[in-house]
């Protein structure tokens, strides 16, 4: 028997309505492999958690997290509580930066059944390697003069070891998949990291000669997504460009409620987090309509981190499966609920 142990998170909003519903598929598919156990330990950390302790998780909560073969995320955020950098800051990046999630992996593909806003979107499926440890999401700036005179300077960061480390996941990646990288670069705008970032590119290429690369600027690069995204394979960006990137992806999909994530430790020192792309939805909590595949493909990502790839495959196949057949939630224009669409995947689990 394959035992993994999970820290499950479920945070704010939906975060705690679909993450039991991708709980429950995972534990149905354990029953039907028969040698797997997911072991799980649930942490209460969140924005209400934040008002009653004063802050987002205890201050042993990275070494309590350390102990575990991943961590499983919902969703964090309340504005209304809690404003958003304190908490996204407090908890999910904090995680991120401190267990060296260096890299953030973000798929997108058409899904059966999921009518995606492009016009002609053929049969895109792309996976996108986002730098996740430093970039233009660093802390290094400040402020001085208050008023009209006010100066702001944000640095972005950009080490050698960061930049090869993301190119080279990508190029590991495509080996495995269709042998195509695409560098998201800005270098005629930005002038000197996106030079050092095609640079490095450059220099990763050589030792990939049978990967097909080029480089594109991000501008038209979000172009493409919308005109013609089944032309990319892998693509590795920046922290920032590819985290617009990817609701970019998600948005093409047909809704962002469909898009799964992972932060990868590669080192191997500390777990690494599985989480989808979509936040809490304040706006949808509480109703029952969470659409629930976002977190489920989040799962079916763990399981292929931990090198259940078949499974993660089938189970892939049966949410698409339920997709076509049309149980699908109101985002992509259904009528089902999370417990519907959840209870439909693991019904067809079960027949496997
Ligand atoms: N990884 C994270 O934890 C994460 C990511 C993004 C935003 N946030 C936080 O979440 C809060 C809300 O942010 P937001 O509104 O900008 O983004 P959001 O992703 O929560 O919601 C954007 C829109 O998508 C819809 N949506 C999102 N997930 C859905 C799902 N599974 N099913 C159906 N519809 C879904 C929402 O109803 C909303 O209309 C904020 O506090 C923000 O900081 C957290």
């Amino acid at each position: 028997m394959k035992k993994f142990e999970i820290a499950v998170i479920p945070g704010d909003g939906i975060g705690r309505e679909v993450v039991p519903a991708a709980l429950k598929v995972l534990d149905t598919l354990c029953e039907v492999h028969g040698g797997l156990r997911f072991e799980t330990t649930q942490f209460d950390w969140s924005c209400e958690y934040y008002l009653e302790h004063g802050e987002m998780m205890p201050e042993e909560g990275l070494q309590t997290l350390a102990n575990f073969n991943a961590i499983f995320l919902g969703a964090v955020g309340n504005p209304k509580l809690v404003p958003d950098h304190i908490s996204l800051w407090g908890l999910l990046v904090k995680i991120r930066r401190e267990f060296e999630q260096v890299i953030n992996i973000r798929p997108a593909k058409l899904i059966k059944g999921v009518k995606s806003p492009l016009a002609n979107p053929k049969d895109f499926d792309l996976i996108v390697v986002r730098e996740n440890s430093e970039g233009e999401y660093s802390e290094i700036g400040g402020r001085i003069h208050r008023g009209e005179d006010e100066i702001t300077v944000q640095n972005a960061i950009f080490t050698r070891k960061g930049t090869e480390r993301a190119m080279r996941y990508a190029f590991e990646l495509a080996k495995k998949r269709r042998g195509r990288v695409t560098s998201a670069t800005k270098s005629n705008g930005i002038f000197h990291s996106m030079p050092f970032w095609d640079e490095v590119f450059n220099d990763v290429k050589k030792d990939y000669p049978t990967i097909e690369t080029e480089s594109i600027h991000i501008d038209a690069l979000a172009a493409f997504f919308v005109n013609r995204p089944h032309m990319f394979d892998v693509i590795v960006a920046s922290n920032l460009f590819g985290d617009i990137l990817t609701d970019l992806g998600a948005a093409i999909m047909g809704s962002i409620g469909i898009a799964p994530a992972a932060n990868i430790n590669i080192n191997g020192k500390y777990p690494s987090m599985f989480e989808p792309v979509h936040g809490s939805a304040p706006d949808i909590v509480g109703k029952g309509i969470a659409n629930p595949i976002g977190q489920i493909w989040t799962a079916k990502m763990m399981l292929d981190h931990f090198g259940e790839n078949e499974l993660g495959t089938k189970l892939l196949d049966i949410v698409e499966q339920v997709t076509e057949a049309g149980i699908v939630t109101p985002d992509i224009g259904g009528t089902a609920t999370t417990n519907e669409v959840t209870e439909e995947i693991c019904k067809r689990i079960k027949q496997l």
